[in-house]
This record gives C-alpha cells, structure tokens and sequence, in this order.
C-alpha cells in the first residue's frame, strides 16, 4: 500500500492565449479529440493512485466543472471544488488547498498538461510513493523560454531552476504535474508574488531544491507531453490521442478506463459509468474493453 497521497487539479486561468475559444468557456473544457481536455490531467492523477482530489476553478467556470464531473462516485474517486478567485498563480494553489491536505503528501497536476506512456502509471505511482521530499519531472523540450527550466551541473545534478528564462541553460523543463510532502503549503506561504504578480511553481521547486529535497525524474522521448495551451498544441494533442487510440485498438487516458484499469470500480460499475455516454463514440469505444478483457 503506498502513500495516502492526495490530488490537486489546477483549472482556472485566464485563458487569454486562447482567445477566442475562451470566450464562453475556459481552456480546461475545451475537446482535446473526443473528451473534455480536463479528463487528461484527472486520469494522470487517478493513475498515480490518487483518489481524493480537489479541483480548483475560477468563481465562473467552477459549477461547469462540477456539473461535468459531480462527486466523482461514478468512477470510484472522491471529488471536491474551491474557487480561485482570481488567477494569482500557481501556487496559490496550496493556500487555497490547505485545508485539503491537512499533513497528508499532494500531487498538483495542471489543467491543460497531458502525459501519456504505456508506463505512465507505475512511473507516477514510484513518484507518489516517495515521502519527505519533492518529486518533479524533467522533460527535454524544443522551446526552454516557454517553461520552468532545469540548469544541471556536468554531474547531471540539478543547480538551479528559472521560470520561463530568457536566456535558458538548458533545454529541460519542468511538466505541470508535482509531488510534495505537506510542508508545501508551508512553503508557498512563504514565497513572495513574482515581478509578473503570480506565486510561481518554480519558487516553491527552487524553495525544496535549496532544502536539498527536491528530486527530478527524467523522462525521455518515450513519454509523451503536451502543455496543450495554444491553438496549435490543443490541435497536435488531439491528433495524438486519436493516433495512438487508432494504433492500439483502444481509449487512453480516460478516467472510466484508469478507474477499471486501477481497481477503484467493477465492471458492473464501469458498464454503468460508459452507459451515460454509449450514444457518443467515445463511450461506445470505452465499451469495447469490456470485450477485451
Ligand atoms: O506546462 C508546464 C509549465 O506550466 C511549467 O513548466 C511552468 O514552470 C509553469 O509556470 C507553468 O507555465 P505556464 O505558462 O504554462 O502556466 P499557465 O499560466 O498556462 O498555467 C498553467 C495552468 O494552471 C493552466 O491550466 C491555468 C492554470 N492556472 C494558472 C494560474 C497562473 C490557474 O488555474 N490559476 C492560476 O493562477
């Protein structure tokens, strides 16, 4: 039995890089191919073993999530909803979270940061099942001011960490899922808003990296990952889920196949969780691994 560990899925935002699809919603509920783009980093979340999570929204856009996902009860998971009230940055998270947490360990994932690899799960579930410290991601990337940046020595141990440099020094960024131990909350309280007004995830990884705390799992090309907030990438994303959904006869990263897949339901429970939606192909496809198995 590995850690207690609970989830955080962070969906507000201003959503203005995507203008004029945010208009009317926000970035997390737009599709990414069949599905809204939030089921993305839930599923991350509920493949790291997680089943307690709170989702955080803006005051707007917050009962469209909770409409969209209700308790959570339909796929053996545990859902609750706070509002940001406006987005002050990342980090804020854990002082909106603090009551969540409590002292138990916490995984962030962001709204709009999609992971997929046939190891995916027992990769998050070695990171989750790390106590005492903060587990991070580094991931080689072709655009390094875009991200949180690594800096590692000739020894390949990381020294520093940038938000979006402008002159990077190196090409490995830091992907929006983290995992800490409940001195996190501690932390952010601690940092102070960046020269652009956010509490940065970064100051609150660069904060465990001075402690000596901070360890960063690298990932290679064998795991895909997508920071699916411009146009262009929401299109790339789609296109790869459908590829690779075409490729091996099956849906990925679908909180009904992660929650059959991870034991959190029956298949009496997951046939009822794909019923609500077997008028759609989606659920349809959903329904054929059932055959499978
Ligand atoms: O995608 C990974 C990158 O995410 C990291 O490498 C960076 O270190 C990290 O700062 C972040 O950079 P972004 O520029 O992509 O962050 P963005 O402002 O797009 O926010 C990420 C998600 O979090 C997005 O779904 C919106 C949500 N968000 C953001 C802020 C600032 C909130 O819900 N509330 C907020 O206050």
């Amino acid at each position: 039995m590995g850690v207690r560990r609970k989830g955080i899925l962070l969906a507000g935002g201003s959503g203005i890089r995507l203008g004029p699809l945010t208009s009317v919603t926000c970035k997390q509920l737009l599709p990414v191919y069949d599905r809204p783009m939030v089921y993305y980093p839930l599923s991350t979340l509920m493949q790291a073993g997680i089943q307690d999570i709170l989702l955080i929204s803006s005051p707007e856009y917050l009962p469209q999530f909770q409409k969209l996902l209700g308790d959570g009860s339909q796929w053996g998971i545990a859902l609750s909803y706070c509002e940001q009230a406006s987005p002050d940055g990342i980090a804020q998270a854990f002082l909106l979270g603090e009551k969540f947490i409590g002292d138990t360990p916490v995984a962030l994932a962001l709204g709009d940061n999609i992971f997929y690899s046939s190891e995916l799960s027992q990769l998050l579930q070695n990171a989750s099942a790390v106590t005492g410290k903060a587990t991070v991601f580094g991931y080689r990337v072709a655009n390094p001011s875009a991200f949180g940046i690594l800096e590692m020595d000739a020894a390949g141990t990381v020294t520093s960490i940038e938000e979006k440099p402008q002159n990077p020094k190196s090409h490995w960024a830091v992907p929006g899922l983290y995992f800490y131990d409940a001195d996190v909350v501690q932390i952010a309280k601690n940092i102070c808003p960046s020269p652009r007004g956010e509490l940065e995830i970064t100051d609150v990884n660069r904060a465990y990296l001075d402690q000596g705390r901070l360890t960063v799992a690298f990932l290679d090309a064998s795991t895909a990952w997508f920071d699916s907030g411009t146009a262009d990438a929401l299109l790339e994303t789609s296109m790869f889920v459908k590829a690779v959904e075409e490729r091996i006869g099956q849906k990925i990263s679908c909180p009904e196949e992660i929650a059959l897949s991870m034991g959190y339901m029956d298949r009496t429970q997951f046939r009822a969780a794909c019923e609500k939606v077997a008028k759609s192909s989606y659920g349809r496809s959903l329904l054929m691994l059932l055959e499978d198995a």
